[in-house]
């Protein structure tokens, strides 16, 4: 079991170190994964959680003015990037080669993409979750091996759930699932968008959902920890 955070670009220098502290006493026997701004990777100092960024750039270090390259935060510990979140796709416009881009510079640095997907409410209703979904995956997995592609983690995250409270259905969810282990088989994937420790007792009936992205709920400890206890 996975428990990704993505702290989004909450928390300030002051709030991250404090933060961090009550997530010193997590009790957990999953792997947790805390994907702090940029900022804060390297104020980063936790024992038995792994650390994660949220982005990373399509190029190697060079002349790419407010870019970090995958070869940095490799050198800062990084182990997990997160890739294709839908709100970098929506508010920075990243395209779908930019997010193959960014897998291929992970992978060559041997950082672990969380490779995010999702469809908007519009895209469901008119029922094409199945193909925006696999034109995310194809696109971003282009050229990588078997071995990259077994290690690669991919988090399913409806945009119309992300934030806003609303989840979807068990079977919804098995779906999506279930179609991405048919030409995936061995990757990982995780659930995302507004998963919560109320929530977590349906959710944890898809027994598909090999972990969790939490955006929300990463940024409360007291409430992250009954979520873990219970996932
Ligand atoms: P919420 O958990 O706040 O809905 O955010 C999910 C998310 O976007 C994680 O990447």
């Amino acid at each position: 079991m996975i428990i990704a955070l993505n702290n989004k670009s909450n928390l300030n220098k002051e709030a991250f170190l404090s933060y961090q502290e009550k997530l010193r006493g997590l009790e957990h026997t999953c792997q947790v994964i805390l994907c702090p701004t940029y900022l804060n990777v390297n104020l980063f100092n936790l024992e038995g959680i792994s650390l994660g960024a949220q982005n990373v750039s399509t190029e190697d270090p060079g002349a790419f003015t407010g870019e970090i390259s995958a070869k940095d935060l490799k050198n800062s510990g990084v182990e997990y990037c997160i890739v294709g979140h839908s709100e970098r796709r929506t508010y920075q416009r990243e395209s779908l080669e930019e997010v193959h881009k960014k897998v291929v510079k992970l992978f060559e640095n041997d950082i672990t993409p969380i490779l995010c997907i999702g469809e908007t409410k519009e895209e469901r209703e008119q029922g094409l979750v199945g193909s925006i979904l696999k034109e995310e995956i194809e696109t971003a997995i282009s050229g990588l091996t078997e071995e990259q592609k077994a290690r690669l983690i991919i988090a399913y995250e409806p945009i119309w759930s992300i934030g806003t409270g609303i989840i979807p259905t068990i079977e919804q969810i098995t779906e999506v699932l279930t179609f991405i282990k048919s030409f995936l088989p061995n990757t990982t994937l995780l659930y995302g968008g507004s998963a919560n420790e109320k929530n977590i007792d349906m959710l944890k009936e898809c027994t598909l959902i090999e972990g969790y992205l939490l955006g929300g709920l990463s940024l409360k400890p007291e409430e992250l920890q009954v979520f873990i206890n219970k996932a």
